[in-house]
């Protein structure tokens, strides 16, 4: 997870106000999103020692995608596994879906990160939008065959990640 959310761009100098940028954040976006958890947001920063040092809201959502992204690599490598042991077919397309729509987010999250490096806020903004959407599609993709999902949890950490980044980018814009 460290080495995911490592930035290359050091504040050069550190804000004694840092948890308090975290939970102010953790608790705006909380507040208006009910499906992100204020626990769980302030809980996933604080597993990023980039946060500790981060200053201003454009470096948590920089921080957010790249925890979004390092479980999105995680979730491919999870359904390479289950790719492994499944025979059946109709299953092993269902798990093709989630891969797929890994993939796109993984090169989504990354358009986002640089965008919110050169305050493109906007198309961060489209690229974190599409970014989220693997989570559901590929939920859905075993729902509407009735089959229970075995990434039920990845797609649920993985959305609530999503998630926050997007909503610091929209909140950004305002
Ligand atoms: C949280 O929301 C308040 C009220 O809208 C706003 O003044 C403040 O700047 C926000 N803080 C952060 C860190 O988002
Ligand atoms: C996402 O992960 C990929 C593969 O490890 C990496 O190349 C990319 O830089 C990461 N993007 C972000 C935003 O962390």
């Amino acid at each position: 997870m460290r080495a995911f959310c490592y930035l290359l761009l050091i504040p050069l100098f550190i804000s004694l106000s840092n948890a308090s940028i975290v939970e102010e954040t953790c608790k705006n976006i909380s507040t208006s999103h009910p499906n992100i958890a204020y626990d769980f947001c302030v809980n996933s920063f604080e597993s990023c020692e980039d946060s500790l040092v981060a200053a201003d809201q454009r470096t948590l959502a920089i921080i957010a995608s790249r925890l979004a992204n390092s479980t999105a690599v995680k979730t491919e490598a999870r359904i390479q596994e289950l790719m492994e042991e499944e025979k059946n077919q109709p299953r092993r397309n269902r798990l093709d879906t989630c891969m797929e729509e890994y993939s796109n987010a993984i090169d989504e999250l990354t358009t986002a990160a640089q965008a919110l490096n050169v305050c493109r806020d906007g198309d961060a903004q489209t690229f974190l939008s599409a970014a989220l959407d693997a989570a559901s599609n590929c939920e859905d993709a075993f729902a509407e065959a009735e089959d229970a999902s075995p990434l039920e949890e990845e797609d649920a950490e993985y959305g609530q990640l999503a998630a926050i980044a997007l909503a610091i980018v929209a909140a950004l814009r305002r």
